[in-house]
């Protein structure tokens, strides 16, 4: 029998070596930058035009393997087809060869990151330590720092909580080349700039990955905290429940008050654009876990719901991104957080509640929870900051997913210049947005006959729209604002996209970090 003594100082080193084992498992490809040239073995991943045409990097490898590669590729009936990938493992004298299609595109800042992401994906499940991605056309200058994102993105996994089988062999470990023409432009455009996008994606991802008992208001708030830690020309603000109580919060407040775990307020200020220019704030949807309170959900994929606090993860990985690749721009994240639970201390259906602003609603349903929690963000950061224009996302309603599907988040908008330059941002950043109509005809299911609104309508109908104008109802006017209900785009589900593996997507951060590039400070 092994002593108690030694027992206790066993423990902690197999504790050590597990810990090890775990992260190491969990690390990403790390990406690296070289000249163009065609390896003559190992693993290689080259691109292949519509109609498999036998050219570039694909012939110059399909020359290396005895015309294999061509043999190969007719087999599967691969036609090169944008967005599809062959895996090869053990071609010629290759190790592995990924094929990827490219369509009949042009080179382009999102073709390339799709090609990057598909070599990411398919470096997940590979063992070889080195694959060099050859990309042989020099038309866009930086095309690297784009490959190199949309590997990132691709790549990305999410290996915290699995313990590696022993025995198993290792995948996804190693390095992404590559291989370009003007490779010291792309590395210093990864280095200074698209590196943060990258981080900005996976720290939103890594939240709402993150289960419900793992991340709760106070522990985003400390991811948040530790995410920005040395990051320059940023301010952080954190509002408990007594300073929120103190503020008349009593909105997001009353989404908190049935769970154990206290609401919080993140607020994240950038300055990095003219001293004194009105901000831009982004305002997110925190629900660190949504059962529906009272108005309790079934129980089929309400595990989900930990990712109802996509929108607050991509307004705080957006202004992430935005400060660490120092952005000419000063931005706002505010982080709504709640979780919304069912107890006796939980606030009913038919509770009326008043608003920071003063304004009052009568609750229809506790799971509309997410407007109850915007309402008072939205007012705290026009009372304090004077913002030009306010973009608000969230998981708002299953009614947009029933609207746009997987392809589109919904825009709301009043103000047609932000609507238009979120519709541009979304085409070039590849996080598509459709705008739906605020009508004014929407009031009327929203009266409440004691308060002043209502959080839900009873017709059933416009569901979207309905949240999206409650939450307008807070907006002073004069402000340009934006609601994006990102209910369907939070989470992807099969099939995967170049740069968006399934999970959690991280929705929003691209979308406003194109935003900010073209609108903001291209426009200056
Ligand atoms: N978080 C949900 C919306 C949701 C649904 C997000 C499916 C992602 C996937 C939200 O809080 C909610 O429950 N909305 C209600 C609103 C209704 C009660 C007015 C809904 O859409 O049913
Ligand atoms: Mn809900
Ligand atoms: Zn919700």
């Amino acid at each position: 029998m092994i002593p108690a003594r030694s027992l206790r100082l066993v423990r902690p080193v197999f504790v050590v070596v597990l810990l090890l084992l775990a992260s190491a498992a969990q690390a990403q490809r790390s990406l690296s930058f070289e000249a163009y040239g065609v390896p003559a073995e190992g693993a290689v991943a080259v691109t292949v035009r519509q109609g498999a045409v036998l050219e570039g990097a694909f012939a110059a490898v399909d020359a290396r393997t005895g015309g294999g590669l061509q043999r190969a590729v007719a087999t599967a009936g691969f036609l090169g087809d944008r967005g599809t990938m062959l895996n090869l493992p053990g071609v010629g004298p290759y190790q592995q060869v990924v094929l990827v299609g490219i369509g009949a595109d042009l080179a382009s800042p999102r073709l390339l990151e799709d090609v990057g992401g598909l070599v990411g994906q398919a470096g997940v499940t590979s063992a070889a330590p080195r694959i060099e991605l050859l990309w042989p056309d020099a038309s866009v200058p930086t095309a690297g720092a784009h490959l190199a994102l949309g590997a990132a993105l691709g790549g990305y996994t999410f290996r915290q909580y699995r313990n590696p089988k022993p025995g198993a062999p290792v995948l996804g470990q190693g390095t992404i080349v590559l291989r370009i023409a003007n490779a010291d432009a792309s590395r210093a455009a990864w280095e200074s700039d698209w590196r943060h996008v990258a981080e900005g994606v996976r720290f939103a991802r890594d939240l709402a990955t993150e289960p419900g008992n793992a991340v709760y208001p106070e522990e985003f708030v400390a991811r948040a905290r530790k995410a920005f830690e040395g990051v320059r020309g940023v301010r952080i603000e954190v509002l408990d429940e007594r300073a929120m109580a103190r503020l008349g919060m009593r909105s997001i407040l009353a989404v908190g008050v049935g769970s154990a775990r206290p609401p919080r307020l993140f607020v994240a200020r950038y300055t990095g654009g003219p001293e004194g220019e009105a901000p831009i704030a982004f305002v997110g949807k925190g629900i660190t876990f949504d059962t529906g309170g009272i108005s309790l959900k079934p129980n089929e994929n309400m595990w989900r719901m930990k990712y109802d606090m996509t929108g607050a993860a991509s307004s705080v990985g957006a202004v992430l991104a935005l400060a660490r690749r120092g952005a000419k721009v000063n931005a706002i994240a505010v982080a709504a957080l709640a979780e919304n639970m069912p107890s006796g201390t939980a606030a009913r259906p038919g509770d009326v509640v008043r608003t920071a602003s003063g304004q009052t609603y009568e609750i229809m349903s506790t799971d509309a929870e997410g407007r109850m929690v915007l309402v008072d963000a939205l007012w705290f950061v026009q009372t304090r900051d004077q913002p030009r224009a306010i973009i608000d996302i969230a998981t708002l309603t299953g009614s947009q997913v029933t609207a746009l599907g997987d392809e589109y988040a919904g825009l709301f908008a009043r103000d047609e210049t932000l609507a238009t330059q979120l519709l541009a941002a979304g085409a070039a950043s590849g996080e598509e947005v459709w705008r739906l109509p605020l009508h004014p005809s929407y009031a009327k299911d929203l009266e409440s006959p004691i308060a002043d609104l209502r959080n839900a309508g009873s017709s059933g109908k416009a569901g979207a729209g309905l949240g999206a104008f409650f939450i307008g109802a807070w907006v002073q006017p004069g402000v340009a604002w934006a609601h994006l209900d990102i209910a369907s785009m939070a989470w992807r589900d099969d099939p995967a996209l170049p740069t968006v593996p399934l999970g959690a997507s991280g929705y929003g951060v691209r979308l406003f970090d194109r935003f900010v590039r073209d609108h903001v400070e291209a426009a200056r």
